[in-house]
């Protein structure tokens, strides 16, 4: 059987029916895996019940994977991977467990950020013949491309300041957060452009979230808080977004330019979530 994509029939997302990835991939398959990601922007692939080594290197096709030894996760084999997980042993959590609590895109506070992240289920939580904690995304390239137009004059040429310090002020810091701010040594604040020019495919990506988006430099802190708190509303508006429900052994992948996404508390600390998480390195950002 040939390769299939299926639109989500949301703003985002594709599922990619068809793709053995506990093997290398040819390189014309890989190739059509690649042009549907690009253009859906989150691709999902689902029922294979792949290893982190299958995990590394069909992700690390899409670029150089980031490598994170932290103290937290140090029972993790691959550097590459990252744990989000609400599991405990011995009193301590083995992963990130509030990861992703407000909307944000990956890495933000970087000088590089994530430009592709991607999130393998190994349990999923399920109460009454359901699965809870879904991940929502939304694409901000749909979300710039219906902007009024004098909103889009208005954003030219604006930078906002990302900060993981507000991030951590919002959150309250928990799980691995801290670790990871001492690991990376990130710069307390970084600057981006608000409209970014995706690298891939030249569209431009509303670059504002919840999560990180501190100020926008050069405006009044009023008229700064007032733009972010609107573009950040428009971004996810419905219209803008799909859901994943989580099955078992799927595998998304989203955009970190031309989506943010959120995740959903809404399954008891009894029922155990266990995600094993491989980023792909960013480039300077335009
Ligand atoms: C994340 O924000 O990277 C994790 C999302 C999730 O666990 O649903």
């Amino acid at each position: 059987m040939g390769l299939q994509i299926r639109p989500s029939g949301s703003a985002l997302g594709a599922e990619i029916i068809g793709a053995d990835l506990t093997r290398a991939l040819d390189d014309a398959t890989f190739a059509q895996i690649r042009a549907a990601f690009y253009q859906h922007e989150v691709i999902y692939i689902r029922g294979q019940a792949l290893s982190d080594e299958d995990q590394i290197r069909f992700t690390a096709r899409f670029g150089a994977l980031r490598q994170l030894r932290l103290a937290s996760q140090s029972h993790v084999a691959h550097a590459e991977i990252f744990v989000v997980s609400n599991i405990r042993k011995d009193g301590k959590p083995i992963g990130s467990y509030d990861a992703g609590s407000l909307w944000h895109t990956d890495g933000a506070y970087l000088a590089n950020p994530h430009a592709i992240s991607a999130l393998r289920a190994l349990e999923v939580p399920a109460q009454d013949g359901r699965t809870l904690g879904d991940t929502q995304f939304a694409s901000v390239s749909a979300a710039y491309d219906a902007l009024p137009q004098a909103m889009k004059h208005r954003l030219e040429g604006l930078q906002a300041v990302q900060s993981f310090e507000q991030h951590l002020a919002k959150t309250g810091g928990g799980g691995v957060k801290k670790d990871i701010y001492s690991t990376v040594k990130a710069a307390a604040e970084v600057m981006h452009p608000l409209v970014r020019v995706h690298p891939v495919n030249g569209r431009k990506c509303l670059y504002v979230t919840e999560g990180y988006t501190a100020r926008i430099v050069g405006l009044p802190e009023d008229e700064s808080r007032d733009l972010i708190a609107e573009l950040a509303a428009h971004c996810i508006k419905p219209a803008f977004t799909y859901r994943h429900n989580w099955q078992q052994h799927d595998l998304v992948m989203w955009d970190d330019c031309s989506t943010q996404h959120k995740a959903t508390f809404d399954y008891p600390a009894s029922l155990p979530r266990l995600m094993h998480r491989t980023t792909v390195v960013g480039g300077t950002l335009h």
